[in-house]
């Protein structure tokens, strides 16, 4: 578990996690609104190298950032209808390829999620603290 005081301190979390990434991971993101997945992301892709500017994907499925070490597919299913159209997509063979995938709200369809996936869960405490939590059962 790890206490965030701060939007900086979360980007950081996010850099330490992207430095260590390995080709085919998976970190599947859960929690509220606002709770900093996100911002987290944003840190991740940045310390794989990649200066891409990280939005959330919310008109389209996937943002990809591929000027980093590893390739990034950055999905959120906030808004994702059905499973259909993941599969649409290829979701698949983004998540088993060859690069590092992180899906904010993962859990809409966490049956997608493989089982190597990681699983990493924000809550907003107030204002300005969020607690992120390793490895959290779906
Ligand atoms: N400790 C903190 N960590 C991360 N964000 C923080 C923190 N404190 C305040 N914030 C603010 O909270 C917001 C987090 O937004 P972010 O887009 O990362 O959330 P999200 O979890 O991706 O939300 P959504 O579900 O809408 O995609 C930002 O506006 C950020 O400035
Ligand atoms: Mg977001």
């Amino acid at each position: 578990m790890f206490i965030s005081n701060s939007v900086e301190q979360t980007i950081a979390a996010g850099r330490t996690y992207g430095e260590k990434a390995r080709r085919g991971d998976v970190f599947a993101l859960r929690g509220d609104l606002g709770a900093g997945k996100t911002q987290f992301v944003k840190g991740f892709v940045a310390g794989l190298g990649s200066n891409a500017d990280v939005t959330s994907p919310t008109f389209v499925l996937l943002h990809e950032y591929g000027d980093g070490r590893l390739p990034v597919f950055h999905f959120d299913f906030y808004r994702v209808e059905s499973r259909e159209a993941l599969s649409r997509i290829g979701f698949d063979d983004y998540i088993f390829g060859d690069g590092v995938s992180l899906i904010e709200w993962a859990d809409r369809f966490s049956a997608l999620i493989p089982s190597r996936a990681k699983w990493l869960s924000f809550e907003l405490k107030d204002e300005n603290t969020r607690v992120i939590t390793e490895g959290v059962a779906r």
